[in-house]
């Protein structure tokens, strides 16, 4: 296929031309009244948002430039078939589980898996067997699972039917997915993989495969984080094989909403064709900088720049184009730092841990910014290296505490909130995570442990990014036990049980 070819661009710009006075929804009629928004971002992309007009296609029976579009972007993925989403990863998540578990199902997966992931385990009611990611002590991250560990889980799990891979993992650390694939399959195990953060993997030599060219059945990528198209648009990676298509477009079409954004959908084509003709050249320079930049950050006093070569054997290849850098040698921690970067040098870093910040270098950087991002630690060691001791955070934050009962069980359970203090041997009611990186530090079901606490208060009291489903700062969703449960006359349940309507904050 011509991946110079971009049908739904094309098609949207001759709509465009014919000037049909639209009596169907969107409302704003192509933009005929004029609002605030429109006068921020102009006329044009209000003409541009149809939903299904005669001359273009329709999402739910492709048989036009959408479809063409997919098949383009298949093809560029190395896939068998493409979906496009317009509600993210988190949507891709939750169709990919949602076709191959059902309730009880075993699903073997790493523990640093994002929140969409717990609230897929959640809609489905499959059980999670985890498998524990190595561990960068120095950083305090997650790298990712090793061979080994899969490997084994699957041996010990018979009974597993599913598979759930992170490549890469936030950090870049990409573990060898090629040989899990394939002794997954050899099992007969579906094998899935949140490629979230490797949308641009597979368009330049010097990046990692993509999880669709290594032989996954389903990837789900977030073509808006690191391959240029607008937040939101995701693409769902399909292989034939294990997982039917009739069976992944129903959980599309159920999870999808039924007036895709055209807009979206054109974002998806035109990162695609731009991914696919120029990724070789615009990675390969950006991998090269990134390589340079790493280099001159290591020698700036009081830094610390994570090194694929050191790193564990889950770590099987690493994106070159994620910088990760430990801060905590200038008497700072991550969160100090990602607000110092944005107030004295107007940079927007991608997230902070305890001890580290993140710099995700994507296809719309350049060389120019990613000197800016060097200077500015330049100057920030500058500053305070020296001035405090360096600082020592809570390390090694992935462990696997007991399961208790499945997220879904936890989730649907009586719950009460408690102090967060008070709540060490108590099961989790609900998943507490700092936002990004979204990896909960306690999962719905799970037996909440002092070290769990411990992570808990650290990023109550040092971030502002934490997220929970209890609205009070200080307390927990915990599941009442039944013999509590089953004492607790009335008047004690309207007071302690959690209505799921109330005091439950929206994320
Ligand atoms: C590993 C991982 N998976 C999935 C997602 C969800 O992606 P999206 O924001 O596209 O819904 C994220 C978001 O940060 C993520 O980090």
């Amino acid at each position: 296929m011509d991946q110079n070819k971009t049908p739904i661009i094309d098609a949207l710009r001759l709509y465009q031309k014919k000037g049909i006075t639209s009596f169907d929804v969107p409302g704003h009629k192509r933009g005929r009244r004029v609002c605030d928004l429109q006068k921020l971002i102009g006329k044009r992309t209000f003409l541009m948002d149809v939903n299904a007009p005669v001359g273009l296609d329709s999402y739910s029976k492709p048989h036009g430039v959408i479809k063409e579009s997919m098949e383009l972007a298949a093809e560029a993925y190395h896939a068998d078939n493409a979906f496009f989403l317009v509600n993210g990863s988190s949507s891709g998540v939750h169709i990919m589980i949602m076709t191959v578990c059902y309730d009880g199902d075993k699903i073997l997966l790493p523990r640093n898996t994002h929140k969409s992931v717990t609230n897929a385990l959640i809609m489905s009611g499959a059980v999670p067997v985890y498998i524990g990611p190595e561990i960068n002590e120095e950083f305090g991250i997650a790298c990712g699972v090793s061979e080994a560990a899969t490997i084994r889980a699957i041996d010990e799990n018979p009974d597993a039917k599913v598979l759930f891979l992170v490549y890469p993992t936030y950090y870049g650390a990409c573990s060898n997915i090629k040989a899990v694939i394939d002794y997954a399959h050899s099992k007969g195990v579906i094998v899935l993989v949140d490629q979230a953060h490797g949308a641009h993997f597979s368009f330049s030599s010097a990046l990692p495969k993509s999880a669709a060219e290594l032989g996954a059945d389903l990837v789900v990528t977030s073509t808006h984080k690191t391959g240029g198209s607008l937040t939101q648009s995701a693409m769902l990676l399909h292989n034939e094989g294990f997982v039917k298509y009739h069976s992944i477009k129903k959980r599309v079409l159920m999870f999808h909403t039924t007036s895709p954004s055209y807009i979206l959908m054109a974002s998806l084509e035109s990162s695609r064709k731009l991914l696919a003709t120029e990724g070789e050249e615009i990675f390969s320079e950006l991998a090269w900088e990134c390589k340079k930049a790493k280099k001159e950050l290591s020698k700036i006093p009081g830094l610390v720049v994570l090194n694929p070569n050191s790193n564990s054997s889950a770590t099987h290849k690493y994106d070159p184009t994620k910088i990760v850098i430990k801060v905590t040698g200038l008497g700072l921690d991550g969160f100090d730092v990602y607000d110092i970067m944005f107030e004295k040098y107007g940079i927007q870093m991608e997230l902070a841990e305890p001890t580290l910040v993140l710099a995700v270098i994507a296809i719309g950087d350049s060389k120019e910014t990613i000197h800016k991002l060097v200077d500015a630690f330049k100057d920030l060691s500058d500053t305070y290296y020296g001035k405090y001791e360096p600082l020592v955070v809570p390390q090694e934050r992935i462990r696997i505490p007991p399961s208790i009962m499945s997220p879904r069980q936890a989730f649907y359970s009586e719950k009460k909130a408690v102090n967060i203090e008070d709540a060490i041997g108590e099961v989790a009611a609900e998943a507490v995570m700092i936002y990004p990186p979204g990896i909960p530090l306690c999962v719905p079901g799970e037996r909440i442990t002092s070290e769990t606490i411990a992570e808990i208060c650290y990023c109550k009291d040092n971030c502002s990014c934490m997220q929970k489903d209890s609205i009070e700062p200080d307390k927990i969703l915990v599941v009442i036990p039944d013999e509590e449960n089953d004492k607790t006359d009335n008047d004690n349940k309207m007071n302690n049980v959690i209505n799921e309507n109330i005091n439950v904050e929206d994320d």
